[in-house]
C-alpha cells in the first residue's frame, strides 16, 4: 500500500506561467528524458489497455475482478509520475501534454487475439515495463531521492503484476501446452512495447536503448530469458505438431535476437576502442 500524494515534496513546485520550463532546470541525458516521457505516456494510455483486457473477460468471470484491481493499481502510476515530473521539472511539461493528446487521441494499443495470446503478451509487457522503470530510476541523479523512490514504487507494482500474469500463463501451460506454445511464439516474434502511438516513438526508443535503459539487449536478458525459462518452453511434452513447429520458430526468433544483441555489443566494444 502506498499513496501517490505522500511521495512528492509539494513545496518544491513552481508555477510554469511565471517561470517557464527550461532544460537547465534538471540536467539529464536525452535518453533518460526520452525514457521518462515514453514511460509516463505509456501509463497514461491505461484506459485503452483496460478496454483490451476486458474484451477477453466474460461477465461474471473472476478475471474481470482481477482486471479491475489491476486498473485501480495501474492508474496511480501516471498520477505519481506526473506529479514528480511537474515538481522536479525533469522533462518539458508542454511536450509531455502534446504527446499525451496525440497518443490518447489515437487509442492505439496491442490487441492480442485470444486469452492465450493476451496472457502471454502481458507477461512479457509487465516484465518489460518493470525493467524500464527500474533502469530509468537508476539513471536519475543520486540526489533526486523522490524521483528514484517514485520509479521504484511503480516498478514494484509492475513486478507484482508480472508475477501474476507469469504464473497465470504457467497454469495455462499445464492445462493446454499446445495453445500456449503457439500463442507465446506468436507474441515473441511480434513483441513491441505498448507505447507505439506516442509521437516519434522509434526515435525515443533508439535513444532509450542507446542510454542502456531498455532495448533489444534488455528484452533478451531481462525479459525473454527469465520468462521463457520459467515456463520451461524447451522441455514441454505432449505438444501438437503445430505447437512443435511454433516451438522451433520461437527458438529461431530467440537465436536471431541473441545474434543481433551480440553483434551490437561487439560493435559497441569496437567503437569504445577507437
Ligand atoms: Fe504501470
Ligand atoms: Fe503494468
Amino acid at each position: 500500500m502506498w499513496f501517490p500524494h505522500e511521495q512528492i515534496d509539494w513545496g518544491q513546485g513552481e508555477n510554469f506561467t511565471t517561470r517557464p520550463w527550461s532544460e537547465s532546470d534538471y540536467p539529464l541525458p536525452t535518453g533518460v528524458r526520452s525514457s521518462i516521457y515514453v514511460n509516463l505516456l505509456t501509463e497514461d494510455n491505461l484506459p485503452y489497455y483496460t478496454h483490451s483486457l476486458l474484451a477477453h473477460a466474460p461477465k461474471g468471470h473472476p478475471i474481470r475482478d482481477w482486471n479491475h484491481q489491476w486498473t485501480m493499481e495501474e492508474n496511480r502510476h501516471a498520477m505519481v509520475m506526473r506529479d514528480w515530473v511537474h515538481i522536479s521539472r525533469c522533462i518539458d511539461p508542454t511536450l509531455l501534454e502534446e504527446g499525451r493528446r496525440v497518443q490518447m487521441g489515437k487509442g492505439e494499443v496491442p490487441e492480442p487475439e485470444s486469452i492465450a495470446e493476451l496472457i502471454s503478451y502481458v507477461s512479457f509487457q509487465e516484465r518489460a515495463t518493470q525493467i524500464a522503470h527500474r533502469n530509468t530510476g537508476a539513471h536519475l541523479p543520486k540526489d533526486d531521492k523522490i524521483g528514484r523512490n517514485v520509479l521504484a514504487l511503480v516498478a514494484g507494482d509492475e513486478t507484482k503484476h508480472y508475477l501474476f500474469y507469469r504464473d497465470l500463463a504457467l497454469a495455462a501451460f499445464a492445462i493446454d501446452p499446445s495453445t500456449m506454445m503457439i500463442a507465446v511464439a506468436k507474441q515473441v516474434s511480434s513483441f513491441a512495447m505498448p507505447g507505439t502511438g506516442i509521437p516519434s516513438f522509434t526515435r525515443h526508443a533508439v535513444r532509450i536503448a542507446k542510454e542502456g535503459i531498455y532495448g533489444l539487449a534488455q528484452y533478451l536478458k531481462d525479459v525473454l530469458d527469465p520468462v521463457l525459462g520459467l515456463w520451461d518452453v524447451n522441455h514441454l511434452s505432449g505438444l501438437s505438431e503445430e505447437a512443435e513447429r511454433a516451438r522451433v520458430d520461437l527458438e529461431a526468433v530467440v537465436a536471431k535476437i541473441t545474434e543481433t544483441v551480440e553483434r551490437m555489443s561487439q560493435k559497441a566494444a569496437a567503437h569504445a576502442l577507437v
